[in-house]
């Protein structure tokens, strides 16, 4: 079974596909022909193409659980603390860096064993999201059966307590090479596991990579079986956390297989950047590109370099060849080209270039590389703040962690787009990629939807582990034109010290000499002034508003920017706060001792532009750390959008102040049955100059609204229409309403794309809400829907932002919470119509389609 076959390849990031999940015969029938043929297109293109990058998420076996020969031979001791570095373990390495035993004797690990009942997967994968929920899990991590239950590690191995049974996972999967790619170069590439991960391929053990967050790769040219079946094994082990939050377990996120001729440019050996007079964006820019040029027969090989820059449209616009010399340790090659007049890159005006590099050796083309880029100016002003293409920006940013609704950690590339969307449209223009490296796709969505980022290191230290981690984040990153600013982490115990300050020299020393355009700051809530204070080019404060000022006065030369703020706690379409359930109100007034309300955050950083802007803790809800409540709350109440993206009422705020358009939002919803003749707040979020409040027709009356800030009103409840006009320069300029509704009758359905690409990573969100008769949302609604799909696709997880919903992410049915939920739906690898039907009894079922054909993606989601 799962042999692995190439069904498809072509240019870079192109699908490495194997036959997936048993099909009926006349699909099957079908999927072989077409694999037939594109093995055809691949062989031919195969011999044109200098390198090949091919995805190779399809057609895993999966098993649960450590091999029955493991015993104890993959425990290694336990180090440090990795969530913070603790002043006594500095300099340490955090775990053993060296596997004690390469497993070859391993059952698992062995050629030809026999995994025909392990389970079948497609990646990214992340086994936790599908264990149920369980008040014996960590609350901090989502009370999911996995790792520790509060112990460490050790304790918990030599106790038997925590969940061994769910904390390792192995993954098999198989594929051919022809042996055509004898004498190339060949890496496996991990985008990210999680976490300590241990990789063989054919019985050799390649390596342990114990970071769940940093990406990876492995030369497997000394391992490969060239014109035969090749077998990569992978282990991953989620015993330990890295942080204080959901992170997922397992392959979650994409692994590459990537060809080359042994000549050829290193890996993430491009490193393009521009720059203009006295860093002024006006005229030409000069964009210096660095290359690393590597051999990897153990000589030197003279080639010919050409860098070519193509507009968006693909038209030259820059080119120089020259001679050069690739060598085994590898030769850094520096050029310069011009680009006059270019279109500059921002988050208003995501314009991309692209540099197409090719490496000619005795008279063939060996690599050709193409490596995206914006073309802009970042700086730091003491006074200023932030100033992007020469001009003060003010960052309206989000930390976020890498979690969506019904997938987990796992997001296929399109949930990243989507997330990105969600954020820009409430005015967000900056991502912190708060507290790790992102996935790339992450990146690739923020240049090309046109979104700032914050690129954060986990782990605080001079070790060789740590240090290795951060130089591959920035080796990774520093192409990405979003990427302004690198943090070097957050809140370190250490941060405040003489320790913090060698340390951040160390690290900071690393990244400006790997990448000497940026800035580098750290999140730090405490010590300010003090050890790495000493040494930040721009300093960070979370939270601290009380702070800011007196520091800008005493470090008159220091920028600053807001790491964190925020830390509201607000749940949607709650009004009340519900301890025993886990719920808190959505009027935005409640948060920890170091939080502040939405007003009090953003209030301080619209009127301090010296400091830059800031980012709001979280954009969207996450898994894990429920504060303030524990079981059976599972995922956090900080986010202006829910786990699954739908706006709370403070998103309304930041909407309002963050983007130019009108904006009206009126909390609470107006179905209060029972309340009659008893009083509810009213709290208008508007940029409106005025606001004028309706209750049934009768005004209640005109506030003047203050910047930055909100409206209210005492407001007894009648049932009927609570409606409210907006007012600029005097005249109405908008209106709004919410109305008390009838009972749910109806279910709807509608998804984000109505089109997508067949080529099983594709996806659709489907929002389905709980109507009443007259087709309005019931704010109150908590009908359970079950779904039934149709046609090439299939459902990868549902859910629908409650923060206490145990109900399960890997499902065909959820309870609509406060009336809307979310189903995802993924193509799949055939092309035609996929239908999803929602049901549930009393209501009346609803039915959308959506088309799944090829290019779809290029054409509906990638602008
Ligand atoms: C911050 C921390 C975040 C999150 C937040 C909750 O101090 O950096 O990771 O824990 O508090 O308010």
């Amino acid at each position: 079974m799962a042999k692995a076959s190439v069904s498809k390849l072509m240019k870079n990031s192109e699908p490495f596909k194997t036959t997936g999940n048993p099909a009926p015969i006349a699909a099957t029938q079908i999927f072989l022909i077409i694999v037939i043929a594109a093995l055809a297109v691949a062989r031919a293109s195969a011999a044109a193409a200098p390198r090949e990058r091919l995805l190779m998420d399809f057609g895993w076996r999966f098993h649960l659980g450590d091999a029955p020969d493991a015993g104890t031979r993959f425990n290694y001791p336990e180090v440090n603390n990795l969530l913070k570095t603790e002043p006594d373990q500095v300099g340490r390495e955090p775990e053993t860096a060296v596997a004690p035993d390469l497993g070859g004797d391993i059952s698992f690990v062995q050629p030809g064993f026999d995994d025909h009942n392990w389970r079948q997967l497609d990646l990214p994968h992340d086994w936790a999201v599908e264990l149920p929920f369980d008040p014996k899990g960590e609350y901090e991590h989502s009370s999911k059966p996995i790792g520790t239950s509060g112990e460490s590690e050790h304790d918990a191995r030599k106790a038997g307590s925590g969940f061994p049974e769910n904390s390792i996972g192995w993954y098999r999967r198989r594929f051919e090479l022809p042996a055509a790619d004898k004498g190339k170069t060949l890496w496996i590439e991990f985008d990210g596991v999680y976490r300590n991960s241990l990789v063989w391929l054919n019985g050799h053990c390649l390596g342990r990579h114990p970071s769940g967050y940093t990406s990876f790769r492995y030369d497997i040219s000394r391992f490969a079986n060239f014109g035969g079946n090749n077998e990569l094994v992978v282990r991953a082990d989620a015993w330990r956390f890295e942080g204080w939050f959901y992170e997922g377990a397992g392959i979650y996120r994409h692994v590459w297989l990537v060809k080359t001729s042994p000549v050829h440019v290193a890996p993430d050996g491009i490193f393009v950047s521009s720059r203009f007079p006295d860093n002024i964006p006006v005229g030409s820019a000069e964009v210096r590109i660095q290359t690393r040029l590597a051999d990897a027969r153990d000589s030197s090989a003279a080639v010919t370099l050409t860098q070519e820059i193509v507009d968006a449209n693909g038209k030259p616009i820059a080119r120089r060849v020259q001679k050069a010399n690739a060598t085994s340790a590898g030769q850094e090659v520096p050029e310069t080209l011009t680009v006059r007049a270019p279109e500059l890159w921002s988050p208003e005006s995501p314009n991309l270039y692209r540099l197409i590099t090719t490496v000619e050796s005795d008279g063939q083309t060996v690599d050709r590389v193409e490596t995206e880029f914006g073309i802009r100016t970042v700086a730091f002003d003491p006074d200023k703040g932030f100033l992007l293409n020469g001009k003060p920006y003010l960052i309206k940013g989000t930390c976020n962690h890498q979690d969506h609704a019904g997938v987990g950690t796992a997001l296929p590339d399109a949930l990243q787009y989507f997330r990105v969307k969600k954020l820009k449209e409430m005015g967000c223009n900056a991502y912190r990629t708060s507290h790790n490296a992102p996935t790339p796709e992450l990146l690739e969505a923020c240049d090309r939807l046109g979104m700032l980022v914050m690129d954060e290191n986990r782990r605080v230290d001079t070790n060789s582990t740590t240090l290795a981690d951060l130089g591959s984040l920035v080796l990774r990153d520093r192409n990405h034109p979003s990427v302004f600013i690198w943090s070097l982490g957050n809140e370190e115990p250490i941060s405040g010290t003489d320790q913090g300050r060698d340390i951040a020299i160390v690290m900071q020393g690393l990244v400006h000499r790997l990448d000497p355009t940026r800035a580098c700051t750290a999140a730090m809530v405490h010590g300010w002034g003090k050890g790495f204070s000493k040494v930040l080019d721009v300093q960070g404060f979370n939270y601290g508003l009380k702070s800011i000022m007196a520091y800008h006065q005493q470090h008159p030369t220091q920028p600053e920017i807001g790491t964190e703020t925020g830390s509201t706690y607000v749940d949607r379409g709650r009004y009340a706060d519900d301890k025993q359930q886990g719920y808190v109100n959505g009027y935005g007034e409640n948060h920890p001792g170091w939080g502040a309300r939405p007003w009090e955050s953003w209030g301080f950083y619209a009127t301090h532009p010296f400091a830059s802007g800031s980012f709001v803790w979280t954009g969207f809800d996450y898994r894990g750390e429920p504060k303030p409540y524990k079981w059976p709350s599972i995922s956090s109440h900080f986010g202006p959008l829910d786990t699954c993206g739908f706006p709370k009422d403070i998103y309304y705020y930041y909407q309002s102040w963050w983007t130019d358009e009108p904006v009206l939002h009126l909390a609470p919803h107006w179905t209060w049955p029972g309340r009659e003749g008893q009083t509810n707040l009213v709290r208008v979020f508007s940029n409106c100059q005025q606001v004028e409040l309706f209750l049934n027709g009768k005004s209640l009356g005109k506030q003047t609204m203050k910047p930055d800030w909100y409206l209210d009103w005492n407001v007894v409840y009648e049932p009927g229409v609570l409606s409210a006009k907006g007012y600029a320069g005097g005249k109405p300029v908008m209106e709004t309403r919410v109305e008390t509704t009838g009972a749910p009758a109806a279910i709807q359905l509608s998804p984000d794309r109505s089109a997508i690409n067949a080529d099983g990573r594709d996806l659709s969100i489907f929002n389905v809400s709980v109507v009443d008769a007259q087709g309005r949302v019931v704010p109150v609604a908590d009908n359970l829907i079950q779904f039934k799909i149709n046609g090439p696709g299939k459902i990868i997880g549902v859910g629908n932002g409650d923060p206490s919903s145990v109900e399960p992410d890997k499902a065909d049915q959820r309870s609509v919470f406060n009336g809307l939920a979310q189903v995802i739906v993924q193509s799949d690898l055939q092309p035609g119509v996929i239908q999803l039907t929602a049901i549930s009894p009393g209501l009346r079922e609803a039915t959308s389609k959506i088309h799944s054909g090829p290019d779809a993606l290029a054409q509906t989601l990638i602008p």
